[in-house]
């Protein structure tokens, strides 16, 4: 038996009030979409998934080649009736499709699984997932031919509710399996003759039955499942219930989090256990943190990796970095693209990284800029500490070799060599190479001027008295 999912992801999503195509919003980090395919995935191969796309068409078949799925152009989005009538050749041969929503993304591939193997023991022309919502405004509801029977009558859009139908609570998730051949006989017979001037695929349920076809529905076992996101408020709370679904998921694991409501943790983000993250931390991306690690609150740490028994502290930003084990970052440090901080190494208050390497047990405790730069281990790079990587067109690197220790407030003009275990004198100002074990100054030499102070005072006075006798 063959089975293939239609996605339908053509609409506009005009009610997001979006200029960005509504199945290409995000929740957890990533799309709308992404979510759907993913799931699908489970259920099918690649191969056998048809999205259905038409309104910026383009950009969605873009951001999601990497899936490598079937697209389908619905060129005028004439709804989702009208979505499916356009799958007609790709699914030809296939005896059952199962039709899933882009913006329905909460949805399981356990849940997809159950809807097929339901529809599949009910000898079923059409099945449709459904849900009991607190609130169902806004969905169309179900009409079941009786309350506890599998078998459906009819779908009921909201607006086209009679005010006793408006009291049912359950709804049409927008998820269905049919069996292709009777959808495909019958889908002509869909009319525009509604609120909206489209073709309803929820038409079809009465379509059906008034051919003898049965359909029938299933209750998904879990409500949340199925909300669908037409507003970006109803975004938001699909955001919040997924990532606290990620939340609980790390804490199932062995991950503590404090406050997990104040997190964000993105879909892919993984966490060995015995790791700490406190309220209000964002964990983004492809990143990956290992054991016995704290996490302080307000650190922001995208696509990045710390290894194990990292301390972060408070305010840290990470990007597209790697932490080896034991490091201690922050409070308000900027790890930028493409650091990489050695085991045990610190890098403290106020210092930003970019392109650097630094090397294991190395320091960088207080108000530095480090880019483009090779750090051994075991160097101290003293507060105030700046690389000069820039000379207005281009960007040296600076190589800093093992134990070199680097006074405060200096500063490293690029390209430039600090040699193994040499000695840069406090608010030195180097421009060249510095050998191996070498003491570095760069700086004027201080004058003092004994009793400078008190002559000045002196005359100061004498001058203001002349000028209020004047
Ligand atoms: C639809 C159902 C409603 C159900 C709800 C669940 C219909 C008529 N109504 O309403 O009963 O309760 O979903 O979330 O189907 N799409 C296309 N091409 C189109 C129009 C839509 O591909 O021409 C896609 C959209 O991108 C979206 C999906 O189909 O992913 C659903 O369309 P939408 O307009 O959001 O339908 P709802 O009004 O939510
Ligand atoms: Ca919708």
């Amino acid at each position: 038996m063959r089975i293939a999912v239609v996605i339908m992801a053509a609409g506009k999503g005009t009610r997001l009030k979006s200029k960005r195509a509504k199945v290409l919003h995000q929740i957890g980090g990533k799309a709308l979409l992404e979510h759907v395919i993913c799931a699908a995935r489970q259920i099918v191969p690649a191969h056998d998934i048809f999205v259905i796309v038409g309104h910026q068409a383009g950009a969605v078949q873009s951001e999601m080649a990497h899936l490598n799925v079937n697209f389908i152009t619905q060129a005028e989005q004439r709804g989702t009736g009208h979505a499916i009538q356009c799958a007609r050749q790709a699914v030809h041969g296939y005896d059952h499709i199962l039709v899933l929503s882009g913006d329905v993304p909460l949805l399981q591939a356990s849940t997809i699984a159950q809807l097929r193997d339901f529809h599949l023991a009910q000898h079923a022309a059409m099945t449709i997932l459904t849900a009991a919502l607190e609130n169902p405004f806004g969905y169309g509801r179900v009409l079941r031919k009786s309350p506890h029977s599998p078998e459906v009558a009819g779908i009921v859009e909201q607006k086209a509710l009679t005010p006793e139908q408006e009291k049912l609570r359950e709804i049409n998730s927008g998820i269905y399996a049919f069996a292709t051949k009777p959808l495909y006989d019958h889908i002509n017979e869909l009319s525009t003759n509604n609120a909206h001037g489209e073709y309803y695929l929820t038409d079809m349920a009465r379509i059906l039955v008034e051919e003898g076809e049965r359909v029938v529905a299933l209750e998904a076992a879990s409500p949340t499942e199925v909300l669908g996101a037409n507003t970006l408020a109803e975004l938001a709370l699909l955001d919040a219930e997924m990532r606290l679904g990620t939340a609980r998921r790390l804490m199932t694991s062995g991950v503590t989090i404090f406050r997990p409501e104040t997190v964000v943790i993105d879909a892919e983000v993984e966490v060995v256990p015995d790791t700490i993250i406190e309220p209000f931390v964002q964990l983004l991306g492809n990143t990956h943190i290992g054991e016995g690690c704290r996490i302080r609150s307000y650190s922001v740490i995208e696509n990045s990796t710390l290894e194990s028994h990292v301390l972060v502290r408070h305010g840290c930003i990470i990007t597209d970095s790697h932490v080896r084990s034991g490091a201690l970052l922050g409070p308000y440090a900027h790890l930028r693209p493409g650091s990489e901080i050695g085991e045990e190494a610190h890098i403290g208050n106020f210092v930003e990284t970019k392109k650097v390497r630094m090397g294991k047990g190395s320091k960088a405790n207080h108000l530095s800029y480090l880019g483009d730069a090779e750090i051994g281990s075991g160097v101290n790079i003293g507060a105030g500490t700046i690389t000069c990587n820039y000379d207005g067109t281009h960007k040296h690197r600076t190589l800093i070799e093992d134990g070199v220790f680097v006074g405060s407030d200096s500063t490293l003009v690029a390209p430039i060599v600090i040699g193994k275990g040499s000695y840069i004198a406090a608010a030195s100002c180097i421009t060249e190479n510095v050998p191996e074990d070498a003491l570095a100054l760069g700086r004027a030499r201080q004058t003092t001027k004994p009793g400078w102070v008190s002559s000045h005072r002196g005359t100061n006075r004498a001058a203001k008295e002349a000028v209020k006798n004047s």
